[in-house]
């Protein structure tokens, strides 16, 4: 048994496993992870059909059960659908991955209002109010936890993608704090901080032409096995990549004025 104190043993139903952002990018390769673990896998994001094509393949390839909920966590109702639909399929997630999110780069000032209240909602609320949810079977039942994907952004300011930045801050500090307050109850709260990594996100965030992102990315397979792996071992940080963590570590050693002006060059 591994040190969530999950896997598969006579007489105790097989883990089930909450992926959100399961559509694309780390969270599919987190899906491909948990499913190789032969976990019950319940997929979530807002595009069904992609969702669809990966669960045929997870059943196929794995032989797991693998239930769809489409939701769109931007919405407080669709967060609260989500919830019902576990309910009302008899579904208590063992795991939870907290893998949804996306930022946006631009001046604050300038940014759309909705596009702002979307990243606070998916990013921040969504995660808070799912784990909030969903972790009081897990701490009943001494088992199972929560993978945050949290982000190298949590560690430091970041001027033009402000509020991601911060969003992936509250995450990493809440999920640390977290950590903590269940490390007794057989019960993991861990949080992956990936670099840059090859996705969407990119994409959806306006970034594709940042320094940052020529100084390279890592690829989503690699990345979501790093956080599946530090997960298992109920670690409470990951970072993947040596210079991800090398940033990570050394800029609490840097002035912050230095950091800010930095990252300004990175992402302007
Ligand atoms: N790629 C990077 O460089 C990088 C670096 C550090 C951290 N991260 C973090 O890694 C996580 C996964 O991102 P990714 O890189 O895999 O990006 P991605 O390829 O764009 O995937 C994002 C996932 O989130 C889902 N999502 C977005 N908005 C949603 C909403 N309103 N409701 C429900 N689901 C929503 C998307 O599904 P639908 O569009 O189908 O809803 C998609 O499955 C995010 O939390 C991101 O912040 C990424």
């Amino acid at each position: 048994m591994d040190r969530n104190g999950l896997g598969t043993h006579a007489g105790q139903r097989r883990e089930q496993v909450l992926i959100t952002g399961a559509s694309a990018g780390i969270g599919m390769e987190l899906a491909r992870c948990f499913a190789a673990d032969r976990s019950t896998l319940i997929l979530s994001a807002r595009r069904e059909a992609e969702l669809q094509l990966l669960a045929a393949e997870l059943r196929t390839k794995y032989e797991v059960e693998v239930h769809v909920l489409p939701a769109d966590l931007a919405d407080p109702s669709g967060v609260a659908a989500l919830l019902s639909a576990l309910t009302e399929l008899g579904l208590s997630p063992d795991v939870l991955v907290n893998n949804a999110g996306f930022g946006a780069r631009g001046h604050f000032a300038e940014l759309a209002a909705g596009r702002i209240e979307g990243m606070l909602a998916v990013n921040v609320t969504a995660v808070t109010r799912l784990a909030h949810a969903l972790l009081p079977s897990m701490r009943a039942r001494r088992r199972g936890g929560i993978l945050n994907v949290a982000s190298t952004a949590a560690f430091q300011p970041g001027p033009y993608m402000a509020v991601y930045y911060a969003t992936k801050a509250y995450v990493l500090s809440w999920s640390e704090a977290l950590f903590e307050e269940c490390r007794d109850e057989g019960v993991t709260v861990s949080a992956l901080c990936p670099g840059p990594t090859h996705t969407e996100f990119s994409s959806v965030a306006g970034t594709d032409d940042t320094r940052l992102l020529k100084l390279g990315s890592m690829d989503a397979v690699t990345v979501a096995r790093v956080g599946h792996a530090a997960f298992r071992a109920g670690k409470p940080l990951s970072i993947p990549g040596f210079n991800n963590r090398l940033g990570a570590f050394s800029v609490r050693f840097f002035p912050r004025a230095l950091v800010r002006k930095l990252v300004t060059k990175l992402q302007k």
